[in-house]
């Protein structure tokens, strides 16, 4: 059967975020493939996963990021190749590049990023080279490459900073004592999962998205710690306790805690202490999805906290 959709392969399938956007392109009627750096497991959730994708269509590759020949290979059967690799592979996408100019096949590269705009900010810690440096550096590299690209800018994950309002060790927000970080009126940009893989997977065969930077700002997921701690207060009827942890206390603990200890306290001070994520206007570089694709109906943070009560 002919497909109008393009074939899209995710490096990073089984990861947070890679499996929605494996669902996300299935869902939306694309081809889609996965770069398994194996493909047996013993580790029962990824193998729970792995079988999902099989069960709903998607083709699995075995190769690695890592491995020339393989990359190659598997860029040739698709038209877009998207990242969600992190950490240690995080550099070496720039071979994704070489591959796919040798592949010749791929239309749009997204790389891993999924975040803050990383030109955007200040890296206040070395230790946060690792992460938006990285980022920056990959970014050079694909402009200069040629090949077409899409920089999701998804703000934070609403698993990683609804859920817990922002705090330590908690997997449902708290109903007794919160910690606010700073001054608790900084604005950040948090989305669903499900909505950044649909927004990302939307832009695959958009021109408008082509080369440019897409931002996910829906108005209603533009929101500080204090309003996201007050929404949840309201929902409860109860007013919980606060402990402030002021904006130089937070640069002591991310200067005193090891690495990589220290990334999510240090990325919490760009997001809702500095207020990072919000703190440019965007230009003609920027797109912005919810207004793109005004047919998704986003989950608000609002009713995402709902699933809570
Ligand atoms: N905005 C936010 O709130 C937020 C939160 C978290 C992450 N992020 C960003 O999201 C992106 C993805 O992070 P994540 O946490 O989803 O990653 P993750 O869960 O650590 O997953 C990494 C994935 O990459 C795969 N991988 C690693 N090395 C590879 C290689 N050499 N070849 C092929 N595949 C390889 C892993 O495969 P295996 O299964 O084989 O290990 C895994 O599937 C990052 O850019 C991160 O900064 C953003």
């Amino acid at each position: 059967m002919a497909h109008s959709k393009s074939k899209v392969l995710i490096i990073g399938a089984t990861g947070y975020i890679g499996k929605y956007l494996v669902n996300a392109s299935v869902k939306l009627g694309h081809p889609t493939f996965v770069l398994l750096r194996s493909l047996t497991t013993s580790d029962p959730p990824k193998a729970e996963l792995v079988k999902s994708f099989q069960e709903s269509g998607v083709t699995l590759l075995k190769g690695d990021v890592n491995d020339y020949e393989s990359l190659v290979a598997a860029l040739r059967q698709v038209d877009v190749v998207i990242s969600t690799v992190s950490g240690p592979a995080a550099l070496s996408q720039v071979k994704i590049l070489d591959a796919a100019k040798e592949a010749g096949t791929i239309k749009r590269f997204i790389p891993s990023e999924f975040g803050h705009d990383v030109d955007r900010l200040e890296i206040d810690f070395k230790d946060m080279e690792g992460l938006f440096g990285t980022k920056r550096t990959v970014r050079r590299e694909i402009e200069k490459s040629g090949i077409p690209y899409t920089f999701v800018i998804s703000g934070g994950f609403a698993g990683y900073f609804v859920a817990n309002l922002a705090n330590d060790n908690v997997t449902s927000p708290p109903r007794d004592k919160v910690t606010i970080w700073g001054d608790g009126t900084a604005k950040a940009i948090l989305n669903t999962e499900e909505d950044i893989a649909t927004y990302t997977i939307k832009s695959v065969d958009d021109p408008r998205v082509e080369n440019k930077f897409l931002h996910i700002r829906p108005k209603e997921n533009i929101i500080s710690q204090g309003e996201l701690v007050a929404l949840w207060e309201k929902k409860i009827g109860t007013t919980l306790e606060k402990t402030v942890v002021s904006k130089e206390e937070l640069r002591k603990i991310i200067e005193e805690t090891p690495f990589p200890a220290n990334v999510i306290h240090a990325i919490r001070y760009s997001a809702f202490v500095k207020g990072d994520l919000t703190s440019f206007e965007l230009n003609a570089n920027d797109v912005e999805a919810a207004e793109l694709y005004p047919d998704v109906q986003y989950t608000t943070v609002s009713a995402y906290l709902d699933q809570f009560l």
